[in-house]
């Protein structure tokens, strides 16, 4: 049977068959591409670029390089064991690729442009290349890549880029106290390696002290077998005690120190990652633990009487180049710190061995014998090929050839030493002090005053710009940070008062100055919370906390409203009526003015909810702002002279910390008068004080305000008495307000009777 077809396929068919699968073809292939960009699109958006230090340079490209178990890694002679460091760091998947990837570290020691810790990191789809001319400069990129694994959201998709970058300073510390309490060895070591990934190169260990000392050195037994414990964990109940020391394995020993062992170890590991580790000997003073134990060494030759070492006895130098020699041993570093801060002399002068050394070396001021310490010490290590260090009382009586100075008090000491040509770390308090708190200290541990949130860390610039000449400024070699541990007894507290503030240090180090900036930090920090909860970093929280600043703008006479807080990007809820902000209430979007007395209140608000309870501020543009203050006793203590005599009454409260220059302080009596300019009608005044018992500042006892037409006779119009306890431990600020309805006045001096230590007021308003 013949089956007939009636499929008449002629060519215009064929034709037109093929000229349809062409275009379903050309259809599909633009889908396709459609599709392509669509996922690189939606992909890069999960693409994480937010690396802290902030690179030179950063170019993003398009893809990702996949993780993958197979992955190659491949490095040159001489970072075989940084490419095997990056193995074990990385996070691969278990899935296997037929075409896996490669991480290729590469030599370029001719490439000038990447200077002594510089690094490429080029990442493509199929291959990342880690280029340097050095082991520092791999090790920091390896870390780059191992941030920017760490911070994606998917860790086995690393975004295509290219990074080329360097270091600002060649130093950038941070500094442990492990003496007042003591921190273990894997402690140190995940701190160790969390400054490896924010760049930072040198831990300074603050190893002896009063309050233990921390390494052995087997010459010296006692140090480790009695001075190293004390029968007290926290610092503050020892300090209040009688502060004496117990022995190892006594039931109630509180301490450590670290074997030779596990020093070896420490340095080893913060070398594979790029970390020196800077030992610190405290000398001449601190050594409270050393004379416990071997009184010979102090001035009265008895135990438990003395905190520094007595210079014009020659075992003094014994036991220190015996110690130092130790340390040299253990710690290949090129600087050695010999700490020289804060030494009381006091038992110095009296002393006949002292009286002696003086006489020989034609001394005629007792703090020479610091500097002939400093010296003799510098001479020692010099031999030895190392570089002696020390905090900037070093500087006193005359600077050893060759020191390098930690200027700490504030950055004076560290120009001084610039201008002298020697080299210089920055590590000022107001910034760089990390056991000052972070936050409104009424919502924190107690702590030992200050306040340097992050945002203040990153405001720090080590080079001080008007200072210096350009040759003086290269001799700021770089910055530190440090923790002081009186208020720090655990690995946690530890953790929360260094993190994320060492990340805001980490920038300032590393970062050229020109690419410094707030905000772009902050976003960034957003991504590397992630990198810190990988670590179980028991960071810092950012607080919902809202500080309402008001600036007086003096041709207005109005206040213009800033709202700052600790969180990024906030919505903020606020109103000027009295009333709780709500979700209808206006959203902040920039600073603006109120006349008037107006009541501001402000909220945070996240997925709709109030994230704390309202911040309020009574803005008040009152009579005195402007006017002329006259100081009738002498004045403010040069210490905390804040904005001099316009501090009064410049209509800016101070914040929370008498360090900000808005705070005036006063060591006696407050005594000022206010020129209205002419005669007015009053109604109230009031003068705020804050108290903070720590560092010694405490209310008045009282206030009293005396008005006058002529300035000369002045007639009481009211006196209020304090009521705040000066056994309170938290930070308190107190507003006297004095009743003046129906008085006039040109005008208004204002007493304020010292209680104790410093008093500090911040602004008197008149209504
Ligand atoms: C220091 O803070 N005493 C260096």
């Amino acid at each position: 049977m013949k089956i007939k077809s009636d499929c008449k396929f002629s060519l215009k068919h064929f034709f037109y068959f093929c000229f349809m699968i062409k275009r379903i073809f050309t259809s599909v292939t633009i889908l396709l591409f459609v599709a392509a960009i669509a996922e690189a699109q939606s992909t890069d958006k999960n693409a994480y670029y937010s690396i802290v230090p902030k690179p030179v340079s950063l170019v993003e490209e398009s893809g990702f390089f996949k993780m993958d178990a197979n992955i190659r890694i491949l490095a040159p002679d001489g970072l075989k064991p940084t490419a095997e460091l990056l193995k074990e760091e990385l996070s691969f998947p278990d899935k296997k690729d037929t075409r896996p990837g490669i991480i290729r570290f590469e030599w370029k020691k001719n490439d000038h442009g990447l200077g002594k810790e510089g690094y490429r990191l080029l990442i493509a789809s199929h291959e990342i290349r880690i280029i340097s001319a050095t082991k520092e400069g791999a090790i920091h990129g390896m870390f780059t890549l191992l941030q920017l694994q760490q911070i994606q959201p998917d860790e086995y998709s690393i975004p295509c880029l290219k990074i080329t970058d360097q270091p600002r300073f060649q130093y950038r510390g941070f500094m442990l106290d492990v003496s007042r309490h003591f921190f273990p060895v894997s402690f140190v070591e995940k701190l160790i390696n969390l400054m490896a990934f924010y760049k930072l190169n040198n831990l300074h260990l603050h190893l002896t002290d009063g309050a233990g000392w921390r390494i052995q050195i087997p010459k010296y037994p006692l140090l480790t077998s009695v001075a190293a414990w004390r029968p007290n964990e926290t610092l503050q109940q020892w300090w209040a005690g009688d502060r004496r020391y117990c022995h190892e394995g006594d039931p109630d020993a509180y301490g450590g120190y670290y074997t030779a062992s596990q020093i070896k170890g420490m340095v080893k590991y913060a070398a594979a990652r790029g970390i020196n580790i800077v030992p610190e000997i405290e000398m001449p003073a601190h050594s409270e633990e050393v004379l416990a134990v071997y009184p010979q060494l102090s001035c009265s030759g008895k135990p438990y009487e003395d905190a520094s070492f007595c210079i014009g006895n020659d075992s003094t130098f014994t036991f220190l180049e015996d110690v130092l020699t130790e340390v040299m041993k253990l710690f290949p570093s090129k600087y050695i710190h010999i700490g020289g801060d804060e030494a009381s002399m006091r038992s110095w002068a009296s002393n006949p061995l002292n009286q002696a050394l003086m006489k020989r070396e034609g001394f005629i001021q007792v703090d020479q014998l610091q500097s002939y310490l400093v010296k003799k010490i510098e001479k020692f290590l010099t031999a030895h090929g190392r570089k002696l260090i020390g905090w900037d009382e070093i500087l006193k009586g005359g600077l050893a050839p060759e020191a390098t100075v930690m200027s700490w008090r504030g950055e004076a000491g560290g120009i001084a030493a610039a201008r002298m040509g020697h080299d210089v770390i920055m590590t000022p308090g107001e910034y760089c002090y990390f056991d000052h708190y972070q936050s409104d200290p009424n919502t924190q541990p107690p702590g030992i005053g200050g306040y340097i949130p992050l945002r203040k860390v990153y405001s720090y610039d080590p080079v001080p710009e008007d200072s210096l000449t350009q040759t003086e400024k290269r001799h700021i070699a770089g910055v530190q940070a440090n923790l002081w541990t009186e208020w720090v007894p655990t690995t946690e507290h530890a953790e929360y008062m260094i993190f994320p503030r060492l990340l805001a240090l980490s920038e300032i180090a590393w970062t050229p100055l020109k690419e410094k900036d707030f905000d772009d930090f902050h976003r960034r920090m957003q991504d590397q919370y992630r990198l810190l909860q990988r670590h179980f970093v028991n960071y810092y929280r950012p607080s919902y906390r809202i500080h309402i600043k008001a600036m007086p703008d003096y041709q207005k006479k109005e206040y213009l409203i800033h709202f700052n807080t600790e969180q990024y990007n906030p919505v903020i809820h606020y109103t000027t009526d009295g009333s709780v902000p709500n979700l209808q209430s206006p959203v902040y979007a920039q600073p603006f003015y109120v006349s008037g007395i107006t009541t501001i209140k402000a909220t945070i608000f996240k997925n709709d909810q109030a994230m704390d309870s309202p911040a309020v501020y009574v803005a008040d543009y009152d009579e005195a702002i402007g006017k002329k203050v006259a100081y009738n006793n002498g004045g403010w203590s040069s210490s905390y002279p804040a904005q001099r005599d316009s501090t009064l009454t410049n209509g800016i409260d101070g914040s929370l910390t008498y360090q900000d220059g808005q705070w005036q302080g006063f060591l006696h009596n407050m005594d000022v008068t206010i020129d209205m300019d002419s005669v007015i009608s009053l109604n109230n005044l009031s003068i705020r004080f804050m108290q903070l018992i720590g560092p010694g500042v405490y209310m008045p006892d009282s206030v009293s305000v005396f008005l006058s037409d002529d300035n000369n006779t002045f007639i009481e119009a009211g006196t209020v008495k304090n009521d705040v306890s000066p056994k309170d431990p938290h930070l308190l600020f107190k507003t006297f307000f004095i009743n003046l309805k129906g008085n006039e006045a040109r005008y208004i001096r204002v007493k304020a009777y010292i209680q104790r230590g410093y008093m500090f007021t911040d602004e008197i308003r008149v209504n």
